[in-house]
Parts: structure tokens; C-alpha cells; sequence
């Protein structure tokens, strides 16, 4: 498992069958014919809207996804769209080297105190492994960025990082104004200050049917970006029943060309005293092609205190979560395999 190479040295080895330790068991394993779902697409949002006559019609299709599907996609966004393009590539670079190239970022060994370059998500804690190799780079300035981030991608890394931070920001504001919430800049800071850029790789697997890509969780943090390539695989629970699915129904978050998937992360569910939804996903595996994805986590300081704003529990008449200090929710976090919404039962 740790032989450096991750799931990719194992593709490369030339198996034609995954090893046993991959085979999920039978009800976490992902139905295939979900592929050709015929759930409504959601239609991406329009950001630039934001700013004209339109406003108010824009951010309440902001919030309404994030009450019912806690996902959607966004296009008009201000990230260049070469630079998406350049950081897909980036990333093929990044796992396409050899072994010894990527083994120095390894937990335990890594040289680099920001980056880790890994398999799966827990290893030692997993019945079945992820069919996925990782590097994430944790940000906390420029400069350690271009120091310590591997030079295969760290520019246009960076680049994604900054312009999608804009982003995050403008939409989390709308979030706390449509919950009817205003919070001082330096609240808002500590909400977003935690940044860290993952790129996956999911080689193509031989028994697509038998593994997943990722198990069925929820995210940590504030809010997620997500950029993914054409090959699709994403696949969100419905928490509330909309215009195009059922609550408890599985529906793909397809590829659109120029889009960002964007989905609400446990704490903004915590936030809102469960009126935004940390919806639980999962990724299934292909057997034709290699996928990538690159998601940007924006989660709060590690130091800050996380539960219900007041404000809402006010008006709720009550708080459905306890309040935390998030350094030990991403430590309850990262000490157990994927397992859908657990997590959020830390707080
Ligand atoms: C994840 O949620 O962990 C990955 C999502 C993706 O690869 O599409
Ligand atoms: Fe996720």
C-alpha cells in the first residue's frame, strides 16, 4: 500500500484484477446503471449575475441548492477557464511521474511540511481501500506555496487556489445573507481561513464494479470547489426533495465544460443549524480511462469555535449541534474511514 506509487503503481504493474483489499462490500459497492440517470441535470448557476438587476434570483437559487442538494455548479465564475485547464493538466503531470518523484511527499517522510502525497483516505482505519491516489497542499502563504508545493504544479495551483478563493467568499456571503446572518470581516476570515488544494487521481480499475473511488462522506469544511474532467462519477445523496430529484436518491453531478461544482461542508451544516446540507457523495471508478479531480477545501482555523450561529438558533428555538473547536473535528475527521455523515455526529 505504501510502496509510493499508490493505486497507479498497482495499474501500472499490470494487474487485471483489483487485489482483494479493494473489493467493497456488496452495499457499498455503486450501481452502474446509475450512470445513465435520468435525473433533470442541474443547471450550473450564473455568478456573474450576481452583480446586476438579477441579484436576488441568483443567490436564492444559490441557497435553495444548498438547502436541498447541498451541491451545485457554477459557471461565469472568474477563474480563468485555460487556467482549469492548466491545473487538469498539471495534475496528470504531477501522477504521471515516476514513483521516487512522488514518494518523498509521503506522510512520515514528506520533506515538504504542506504537502502529502498519499492512497486512499485513512488506509489503516478502511475495511476496503479507495481506488484513489492523492496529493493535498495545505496553503498559508504565497511564498511557502512556491517554496514547499511540487514544482510539477504549484503555479497553476496556486493560481486556481487564489482566483477560486474570490469565489468562496462572494457565496458564502450570500449563504449568511440569505439565513439572514451578518458577520464582521474578521469572523469571515476565521471561517475561510484554513485552504488546501487535493488533486485525485483515479486510474482506470479493471472491476469498476467492485470498488469505488471514494466512499460516501460528507466534507469537513466551509464550502468545497470542485473542478472535475469529463468522465464523470460524482454522485450526491439528495437531502430535500427539488426540482429535478427525491430526498434519499443517489443523482450524478455531470461534467460541464468551464463549471465548478461547489457543495456545502459539515460546518457550514453546523453554521446554519442544519438549513444548509453537507451532502453525502461518493465516486465511482471507470474502467476505460483515468480520472482527475481538484478540489479546493476552505474550511475555518483550526483555533476557531464552530456551532450554530445565534442568530438562527433564535429563531430555530433551539441548537442541533454542540459547539467545537474545529482543530478537533478535523481530528475526529481524519481518524476514521468514510462513512457517510458520521462525521457530523462529532458536534
Ligand atoms: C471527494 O469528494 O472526495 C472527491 C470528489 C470527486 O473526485 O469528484
Ligand atoms: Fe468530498
Amino acid at each position: 500500500v505504501r510502496d509510493g506509487n499508490g493505486v497507479k503503481g498497482l495499474v501500472d504493474s499490470g494487474i487485471s484484477e483489483v487485489p482483494e483489499r479493494y473489493v467493497q462490500p456488496p452495499h457499498e459497492r455503486i450501481d452502474h446503471k446509475l450512470n445513465s440517470c435520468s435525473n433533470l441535470p442541474l443547471l450550473p448557476i450564473d455568478l456573474s449575475k450576481l452583480d446586476g438587476a438579477n441579484r436576488d434570483r441568483v443567490a436564492e437559487q444559490i441557497a435553495a441548492a444548498a438547502e436541498t442538494v447541498g451541491f451545485f455548479q457554477v459557471v461565469n465564475h472568474g477563474v480563468p477557464l485555460e487556467l482549469l485547464e492548466s491545473v487538469k493538466v498539471a495534475a496528470h503531470r504531477f501522477f504521471g511521474q515516476p514513483p521516487e518523484k512522488k514518494a518523498v511527499y509521503l506522510k512520515g517522510v514528506s520533506t515538504s511540511p504542506l504537502v502529502n502525497y498519499g492512497t486512499s483516505f485513512v488506509p489503516e482505519k478502511e475495511m476496503a481501500l479507495e481506488w484513489k491516489d492523492y496529493v493535498s497542499m495545505v496553503y498559508s502563504s504565497d511564498g511557502d506555496a512556491l517554496q514547499y508545493w511540487p514544482s510539477e504544479c504549484k503555479e497553476v495551483a496556486l493560481e486556481y487556489l487564489k482566483t477560486s478563493s474570490k469565489m468562496v467568499r462572494t457565496i458564502l456571503e450570500v449563504l449568511m445573507e440569505k439565513l439572514g446572518v451578518t458577520l464582521d470581516e474578521s469572523r469571515m476570515d476565521a471561517l475561510t481561513g484554513f485552504k488546501m488544494v487535493n488533486m485525485n487521481f483515479y486510474p482506470a480499475c479493471p472491476n469498476p464494479e467492485l470498488t469505488v473511488g471514494v466512499g460516501r462522506h460528507s466534507d469537513m469544511g466551509t464550502l468545497t470547489v470542485l473542478l472535475q474532467d469529463g468522465i464523470g462519477g460524482l454522485y450526491v445523496k439528495v437531502e430535500e426533495n427539488f426540482d429535478g430529484g427525491k430526498k434519499g436518491e443517489w443523482i450524478e453531478i455531470p461534467p460541464v465544460p468551464g463549471a465548478l461544482v461547489i457543495n456545502v461542508g459539515d460546518t457550514l451544516q453546523i453554521l446554519s443549524n442544519g438549513k444548509y446540507k453537507s451532502a453525502e457523495h461518493r465516486v465511482r471508478t471507470t474502467s476505460t480511462q483515468s480520472r482527475v479531480s481538484i478540489p479546493i477545501f476552505t474550511a475555518p482555523r483550526p483555533t476557531e469555535k464552530i456551532g450554530p450561529l445565534p442568530q438562527v438558533v433564535d429563531s430555530d428555538g433551539m441548537a442541533r449541534y454542540r459547539e467545537v473547536v474545529f482543530q478537533d473535528y478535523m481530528n475526529n475527521f481524519f481518524g476514521k474511514a468514510h462513512e457517510g455523515k458520521k462525521s457530523l455526529d462529532f458536534a
